[in-house]
C-alpha cells in the first residue's frame, strides 16, 4: 500500500465531528499513513493552496451554517480566489435531516473548494444523526481510496 501524509480538518460544535476525526486518524495511522488532525479554526483558508491530501469532517449548525468556531474559516473559503489545483480532498458532512438545509455547511464548503480548483478524491458523504454504521462504511471506502 502506498502510505501518505494526510490532514484531517474538522469543524464541530458539540464534538461529533471531532470525535469522528479522531477515529479516522487512528484508523489511517494503523494503516501506516501519517496523519495530522486540526480544527479548521486553527488553519487559514490560504494554507489550502499548499495542496496535499485533506479530509474535511464538518457539521452544520444554525440554519445551514458552520459551527461557531469555523465561521471565520468558512467566510475565507467562500470568498476565496485561491488556486487549489494541488488540493486533493473529500468532505464528510454531519447533519440532521430534520433541518431544511441538511449538511448545508459541508455542501457549501465542497462547492467553494471545487470552484477554486480543488480535486475530490472521494465524493462527499452526508451523514444523519445516527451516523455510526454509515461512518464505518465511509471509513472503509476512504481507506480503500487512499
Ligand atoms: C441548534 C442546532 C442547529 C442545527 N442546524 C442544522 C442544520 O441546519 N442542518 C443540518 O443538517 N444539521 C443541523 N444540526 C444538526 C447537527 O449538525 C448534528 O447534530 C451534528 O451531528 C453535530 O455535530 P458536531 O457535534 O460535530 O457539531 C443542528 C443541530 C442543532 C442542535
Amino acid at each position: 500500500m502506498n502510505t501518505q501524509s494526510i490532514s484531517i480538518y474538522y469543524a464541530t460544535e458539540s464534538g461529533n465531528a471531532e470525535s469522528l476525526a479522531g477515529r479516522t486518524s487512528e484508523k489511517l495511522k494503523r494503516l501506516g499513513h501519517e496523519v495530522t488532525v486540526r480544527n479548521v479554526s486553527d488553519i487559514s483558508a490560504d494554507s489550502l493552496a499548499n495542496g496535499g491530501k485533506v479530509i474535511f469532517l464538518v457539521s452544520t449548525w444554525g440554519d445551514g451554517e458552520p459551527p461557531y468556531a469555523a465561521e471565520d474559516f468558512a467566510k475565507e473559503v467562500y470568498a476565496g480566489n485561491l488556486d487549489l489545483a494541488n488540493l486533493s480532498f473529500t468532505v464528510l458532512a454531519l447533519g440532521d435531516t430534520a433541518y431544511e438545509d441538511f449538511c448545508g455547511f459541508g455542501r457549501k464548503l465542497e462547492e467553494a473548494l471545487l470552484r477554486q480548483g480543488g480535486k475530490p478524491f472521494l465524493p462527499r458523504r452526508d451523514l444523519d444523526l445516527d451516523f455510526d454504521a454509515e461512518f464505518e462504511k465511509w471509513s472503509e471506502t476512504l481507506s480503500a481510496a487512499l
